[in-house]
Order: C-alpha cells, then sequence, then structure tokens
C-alpha cells in the first residue's frame, strides 16, 4: 500500500523572545495571569524585515537536510499560512523561489491555526494519488503583525515560527493513516481578522471571543481525534503522541482527558512557542522528533483547531 510516510522535519523560531513580564509592561496583564490561563512563558517575534516566506524557507531547508535530500528532489510545496508576506502571489511559490527550485506545484492552504493539518491532507492525497512524489508540507506565521498590541485578551497569546516536513510516497505500514478535516463557518466572528484585501484595503487586526472559542476547541477536538483513530481502527489506547495546536495548556489538558490520555503523552510547546497558529503542529513535531521522544512505529495523533471554524486531525505511524 501507498503511503505518505514523514522522511524529514523542521522548523525555525526567529531570534528574539518576548517575555509576559515585557508584556505587563505595555499593556494591563501580568506573567501569572498568562501563565495561569494560558500556559504560556514567552513567545518569539519576527525581526523587521523578516517575513513569513523566510521562516518557511528556514523551516524548509531543516527539514530537507533531516531527510537527507535536496530541494530537486521535492515536486509540491504546500504552504499553511494566514500571514502571507502579500496577499498574493502565494507563499508558497516565494519559497520555491528562495530554496532555487524551477519546478513542481506550490500553493497556499488558508485554514488559519488547523492549516497545517489541511495541507498535509491535501499533500497526502496527492501524493497517493500518485500524482507527486515527495512534498515540502509548511507551516510558517507571523501573527505578531496581524495583532492588536493593545488588546491584552489577544496579544499576549501569539507568536511567530514555522515548521515543516518531507513527505514522500512509500510502499509500508508507516505514513499517514488517516486524516479528518471539518469547518462550520456559523462561527466565522468568534474568531476573524477585521480588514482585508477585499473589503476594507487593510490587512486588519485579529479579533477573539476567547472563552467561546475555547469551548468549542475542546468538544471538536475530541471529536475529530475519535473520528480518526476510527478511520485507522484504532482508539486512544493506540496513540503513543498527541501533537496538538498550541493555542492554550488548558485546552491540551482538556482534550487528553476526554480521551482518557494522560497529559505525558502530549507534545506541549505553548509555553515557550505561544500559539503560532498553522507553524504549532509541525513546530512541536519537529521539537519531539529532534529530543528523541518519538521513535519509529510510533503512533501520534496530529489535532488542530482555529478561525473558521476549522478543525482536523491526522493519525501518523511514524
Ligand atoms: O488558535 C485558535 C484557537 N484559539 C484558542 O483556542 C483560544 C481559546 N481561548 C483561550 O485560550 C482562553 O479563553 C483565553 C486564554 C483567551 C482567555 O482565558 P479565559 O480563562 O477564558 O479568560 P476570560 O476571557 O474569561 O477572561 C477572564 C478575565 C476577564 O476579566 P473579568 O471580566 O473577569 O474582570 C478578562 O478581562 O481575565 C481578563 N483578562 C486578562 N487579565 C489579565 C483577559 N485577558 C487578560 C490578560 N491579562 N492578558
Amino acid at each position: 500500500m501507498i503511503r505518505s510516510r514523514i522522511i524529514g522535519t523542521g522548523s525555525y523560531l526567529p531570534q528574539h523572545i518576548l517575555s509576559n513580564a515585557e508584556l505587563a509592561a505595555r499593556v494591563d496583564t501580568s506573567d501569572e495571569w498568562i501563565i495561569e490561563r494560558t500556559g504560556i512563558r514567552q513567545r518569539h517575534i519576527a525581526a523587521k524585515g523578516e517575513f513569513t516566506s523566510d521562516l518557511g524557507t528556514a523551516a524548509a531547508r531543516a527539514a530537507l537536510a533531516n531527510a537527507g535530500i535536496d530541494a530537486s528532489a521535492i515536486d509540491l510545496i504546500i504552504v499553511a499560512t494566514a500571514t502571507p508576506d502579500q496577499t498574493f502571489p502565494a507563499c508558497a511559490t516565494v519559497i520555491q523561489h528562495k530554496l532555487g527550485m524551477l519546478h513542481g506545484v506550490a500553493f497556499d492552504v488558508a485554514a488559519v491555526c488547523s492549516g497545517f493539518l489541511y495541507a498535509l491532507s491535501v499533500a497526502d492525497a496527492m501524493l497517493t494519488s500518485g500524482a507527486h512524489r515527495t512534498a515540502l508540507v509548511i507551516g510558517a506565521e507571523t501573527f505578531s503583525r496581524l495583532l492588536d498590541w493593545e488588546d491584552r485578551a489577544t496579544c499576549v497569546l501569539f507568536g511567530d515560527g514555522a515548521g515543516a516536513v518531507v513527505l514522500r510516497a512509500d510502499a509500508g505500514e508507516a505514513g499517514i493513516l488517516a486524516t479528518r478535516l471539518h469547518s462550520d463557518g456559523r462561527y466565522n466572528d468568534l474568531l476573524y481578522v477585521d480588514g482585508g484585501p477585499g473589503s476594507t484595503g487593510t490587512t486588519g487586526k485579529l479579533r477573539m471571543k476567547g472563552k467561546e472559542v475555547f469551548r468549542h476547541a475542546v468538544t471538536n477536538l475530541a471529536n475529530v481525534m475519535t473520528e480518526t483513530l476510527a478511520a485507522a481502527n484504532l482508539t486512544a489506547g493506540d496513540v503513543d503522541w498527541v501533537v496538538p495546536h498550541q493555542a492554550n495548556l488548558r485546552i491540551l489538558e482538556a482534550t487528553a482527558r476526554k480521551l482518557n490520555l494522560p497529559i505525558e503523552r502530549v507534545v506541549v510547546t505553548v509555553d515557550r512557542h505561544a500559539n503560532t497558529s498553522a507553524a504549532s503542529v509541525p513546530l512541536a513535531l519537529d521539537c519531539a522528533v529532534a529530543d528523541g521522544r518519538i521513535k519509529a512505529n510510533d503512533l501520534l495523533l496530529l489535532e488542530a483547531m482555529g478561525g473558521g471554524f476549522t478543525w482536523g486531525a491526522a493519525a501518523v505511524r511514524w
């Protein structure tokens, strides 16, 4: 059976780290509140002139090096991002150019925080159909540029970063076993940006009704995780590592509880990275691969939920 196997992971975080204490000097918040309500201790912020495509290219290069292949072996690039350098062209074509590639197909997907799961699912379909052989799937974001830095309810939650995987169509047991995606546009106004090229002609700023998003997140994530495991004929007891979107430590804990999974089996990076939207799942994956936690044959369950709402999960045999 042909499956899409992850043969390399990589990530990139901007150099500048912004602490909770520094934020508390700017808005009415505190290190204690942010840690207690979210688990976040710090976030990385892109430098002036450092764009989403730069973060994505650095993560892609790291993933290619980890896979031991050259960019010339890639024939598909999908970038999940809500913060492209420009409205168009797609960030994926900018990254394609920065990698020196003169061939292949490159495009972006827009599903905000679930973007990496959407991109992974699309790449999986394109690889297993036989249309492509080796893909770069990248989540890259500079959410710091979408934030209202005077709104304490949102500006403390997000950070910048990028993660990438190299996927290859391969015969064998390892690889993506099942993916499931969902969207529900009734909830557009709970998490959105109040501008855009087709409406205000401006980029706009992120707005969120956090409490309501939280409630939907726990229910939707638990459901899609169970649904994805069932699609692969597995149960929560088979899962070695949950690699979740990192929005809030309390969401990770509540979701794990719903599935009867110990929190020790959940990869947590929200404390160091905050919410990096589409980058958070591949960033967490790369961390747990690099530090040796994820081993051959482990069963991983990737999941995310974000604006739209959109949500999804993927079961992956390592
Ligand atoms: O990635 C996409 C998915 N996004 C998410 O999943 C985010 C989901 N939501 C959350 O993570 C949480 O709802 C938040 C972290 C955003 C907020 O936590 P909460 O426990 O739901 O707090 P809240 O919004 O109910 O606010 C509680 C209090 C309020 O004060 P009052 O009304 O009780 O006086 C807020 O004004 O905390 C206040 N507050 C803050 N206080 C200090 C809100 N933000 C802050 C802040 N510092 N940064």
